[in-house]
């Protein structure tokens, strides 16, 4: 028995975190298990590498932070997403490889291809049953993120050109696999986007 991976992406603040818990909440009151991971940060190893990765001062190589955040995959792969999905469980996950595609691919201006093989070979090939790409203008989503004051981390001080590039490789990557990808206007209200994601989870449960 397999179980399913599902997987948000999208720009900063284009409302990933609000949409999985949305999801994870209806998917326990139908009684499913639900297991909840990031990237990067889903593990204990993973907190640490998100610290680097996020919040050191100073300069990282494109690939060398390629591999930091293959290293976190490899790692949330091998000690949580797989042993739940085979235990029939379901994974609800902020983040996948197509944010390393999009982000160190389009963005860092790395090879996708190269970019998504390491993050293949990091996983042992495993791709999400299904990936909510919650696509949003680059301005808006800026915006709603200096509406909370915050600090910006390493990736979200990047330019409007750097963002207006990684939303360019996520469409990109949603039309290549169509089957995999539910692709969902970030500015419409969240119950509509929930009721929306419900009914695609719906369709593979
Ligand atoms: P988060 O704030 O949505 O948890 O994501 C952390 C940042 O890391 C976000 O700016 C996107 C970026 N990121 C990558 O650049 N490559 C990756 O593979 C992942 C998973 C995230």
């Amino acid at each position: 028995m397999t179980g399913l991976f599902i997987t948000f992406e999208g720009g900063d603040g284009s409302g990933k975190s609000t949409q999985s818990a949305l999801l994870v909440a209806w998917l326990r009151s139908e009684g499913h298990t639900v297991v909840t991971s990031r990237e990067p940060g889903g593990t204990d190893l993973g907190v640490e590498l998100r610290e680097i990765i996020l919040h050191r001062r100073g300069y990282i190589a494109p690939r060398a932070e390629a591999l930091l955040y293959a290293a976190d995959r490899a790692h949330n792969v091998a000690t949580v997403v797989r042993p739940t999905i085979e235990r029939g469980e379901i994974v609800v996950q902020d983040r996948y490889l197509d944010s390393s595609v999009a982000y160190q691919g389009a963005g860092r201006v790395l090879d996708g291809v190269e970019v998504r093989d390491l993050s293949l070979w990091a996983s042992e090939g495993l791709l999400p049953s299904l990936t909510v790409l919650l696509d949003l203008d680059v301005v808006a989503g800026r915006a709603r993120l200096t509406a909370d004051d915050k600090v910006f981390d390493r990736l979200e001080a990047e330019a409007n050109d750097f963002h207006a590039r990684v939303r360019a490789g996520f469409r990109e990557l949603a039309d290549a696999e169509p089957e995999r990808f539910l692709v969902l206007d970030a500015a419409r209200n969240r119950e509509d986007l929930a009721a929306e994601v419900r009914a695609a989870v719906l369709r593979l449960l």
